[in-house]
Parts: structure tokens; C-alpha cells; sequence
């Protein structure tokens, strides 16, 4: 071979030493945020068939899970509220005793340094499933977003250290901004679900958070998977609006999506590695058709190496065990 000339890449993977050596991205616990869903009722842990692991818990036992998450070195959850009453305008997210309210609370009170992130949508409280109010058969954009400054307010108000609104109407970051800083709130930042495609891999969470639309789907305002362009439109405009985060979500086949969005724009990146491809993993790795940590940890990796700097992930709690050990 002394005459034919090539590059020896192998060279930087000779050892685990040296591959640590030349490794490019790492996974962090400060890089995660751990949904939580919080149930109306009492004594209730009810683990979300389609997600193994993942359950809905009552405000009553709500503090143990969450000190759970904290003793692993968690340092932000992300809340969504499963009520027991729904009506036509959702009025249980805006309500002070709302279930996101009231797990707010809890977890400043009796955990002051965990970051409490708050979904803002209506999908939870709405009879009808949809994320806003419904006029002609269709989410009135305009009508939708007063109720979200309010929910955003109310959850403010809690305590809430970073508003995540989730529900997709154009100018929910100006209108969310705007109430707050009214409110008095100039020093909360908005986490934006900037761009959110209307995903299949969103299945398992509507069994999670109750909220399956009761008629139609969400593409009208959820984005078409076919769309790259379209990704950085809604991310310009809610930069300009003043989001302080950028989610994209779904994460894993969405990954051209993240690096889009890091490469256009300076604020903190967010994946959200959504419930589907949390259940895909869990059900192949119940049957051992794959390794679910070495897997885990490389689509964890991937988001990271794809240009977010945090990651939204039910598996949270698995990897932060799993980096420590
Ligand atoms: C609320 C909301 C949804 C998710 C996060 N916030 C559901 C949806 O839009 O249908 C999905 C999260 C997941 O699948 O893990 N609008």
C-alpha cells in the first residue's frame, strides 16, 4: 500500500480516551427539560400506556415526582395540566386553581431554584380539544390569542419562570409579550414553539394531556412536514416579536429544521424530542430489538450535534442517571 495515498481517519478513534479526546458535542443534565403532566384529583399515578414510564400524578403526590427529578440534577420541567372539567374557551388554563397553576406553586414553593417552564395552550381545557376558540368550524386566530395572554399572565402570576406558548396562532409572542410586560412581567422570557409541525408523533401526548382534537386535525394552524422555508418565516417573525427561545418540534426527523433555525438565528435553540419518538424507542427496546440506552444517548447526541443547546425529553430523568453512572 506504500504508494497509494489516503488520509488515516482512524487514527482519532484509536482509543476510548482518544475519540473523548476529539469528541465534538456532549450531552449535559443542564441541557434538559423534563415534561411533567399534572392531574385534577387525588392520589392518582397513572402511567400513559403509550408511554411507558411517563405518567399523569395528582397535585397530592406531585412533590415527590418532582423531587425525584430534582435529586437527578435537573434544572427546568416543563408542566401541562389534565383537568377533569373542559369547556368551549378553556377557561381551566387561565383560571388561578388551574392544574399548571397550582403545580407552579408547589414546585417554587418547596423547590425555589428549579426552573418552572409553562406550556401555554389551550388544547388541555378546551371540550373540543382544539388549541383556541372555534368560529365557522375553524381556531379564530385573533379571538384565540386574548385567551393566551391571559393563560400566560395567570401562570406568571404563579410563578412561572418561562412562558412556552404552544398553540401556533400568528402574533402569539407579541400578544404574550405585550400582556405581560403590562402584568409587570418584563423579566420573564418567552420559550416559543416557533416551529411545530401538525406531527404524528404527537399521538402518545394527546393520550397524556387528554387533548385530541374532537373534530378535524390541526393543520390549520400546525405546520405541513413538507415545509423548510416556511420554518424560518415563523421563526423571523417571532424573533422580531421577541422570543427568547426558539422550540422546534418534532425533533428526530426534524433535525435540517434545528440546524436551520441555528444557523439564522442567536437565540437559544430548543428540541423537542416529542412523545412519539419516545414510545418508538420504549416499545422496541421492551421487545429487545435494540439498545435503548446506546440509542437514547446517540439521538440526545444527534439533537445537540444538529446545532440545539437544549432538549425537551421525556427520557430525562433515564439520561441523567445514565451521565452520572
Ligand atoms: C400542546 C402541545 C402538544 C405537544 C406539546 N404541547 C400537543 C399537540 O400540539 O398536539 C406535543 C408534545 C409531544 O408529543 O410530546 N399544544
Amino acid at each position: 500500500m506504500s504508494n497509494v495515498e489516503f488520509k488515516r481517519h482512524r487514527r482519532l478513534r484509536s482509543s476510548n480516551a482518544m475519540r473523548s479526546l476529539v469528541r465534538e458535542n456532549h450531552l449535559r443534565v443542564e441541557d434538559f427539560i423534563y415534561p411533567m403532566f399534572v392531574i385534577e384529583g387525588e392520589n392518582i399515578k397513572n402511567e400513559v400506556p403509550s408511554m411507558p414510564g411517563v405518567f399523569q400524578v395528582s397535585l397530592d403526590l406531585f412533590k415527590e415526582e418532582v423531587q425525584e427529578v430534582y435529586d437527578l440534577g435537573i434544572k427546568a420541567v416543563i408542566l401541562f395540566g389534565v383537568p377533569n372539567d373542559k369547556d368551549e374557551v378553556g377557561t381551566g388554563a387561565y383560571v388561578e386553581t388551574g392544574m399548571i397553576q397550582q403545580a407552579t406553586r408547589l414546585i417554587k414553593k418547596e423547590f425555589p431554584d428549579m426552573l418552572v417552564v409553562a406550556d401555554t395552550c389551550l388544547c388541555e381545557y378546551t371540550s373540543h380539544g382544539h388549541c383556541g376558540v372555534i368560529h365557522n368550524h375553524d381556531v379564530d386566530n385573533d379571538e384565540s390569542l386574548k385567551l393566551l395572554a391571559k393563560t400566560a399572565v395567570s401562570q406568571a402570576e404563579a410563578g412561572a419562570d418561562i412562558i412556552a406558548p404552544s398553540n401556533m396562532m400568528d402574533g402569539f409572542v407579541a400578544v404574550i409579550r405585550e400582556a405581560l410586560d403590562e402584568a409587570g412581567y418584563t423579566n420573564i422570557p418567552i420559550m416559543s414553539y416557533a416551529v411545530k409541525y401538525a406531527s404524528a408523533f404527537y399521538g402518545p401526548f394527546r393520550d397524556a394531556a387528554d387533548s385530541t382534537p374532537q373534530f378535524g386535525d390541526r393543520k390549520t394552524y400546525q405546520m405541513d412536514p413538507a415545509n423548510r422555508l416556511e420554518a424560518l418565516r415563523e421563526a423571523e417573525s417571532d424573533v422580531e416579536e421577541g422570543a427568547d427561545f426558539l422550540i422546534v418540534k418534532p425533533a428526530l426527523s426534524y433535525l435540517d429544521i434545528v440546524r436551520d433555525v441555528r444557523n439564522n438565528f442567536n437565540v437559544p435553540v430548543v428540541a423537542y424530542n416529542v412523545s412519539g419518538e419516545y414510545s418508538m424507542v420504549k416499545a422496541a427496546a421492551q421487545n429487545g430489538w435494540i439498545s435503548e440506552k446506546e440509542l437514547v444517548l446517540e439521538k440526545l447526541t444527534a439533537m445537540k450535534r444538529a446545532g440545539s443547546d437544549l432538549i425537551i425529553t421525556y427520557f430525562a430523568k433515564d439520561v441523567a442517571k445514565w451521565l452520572a453512572e
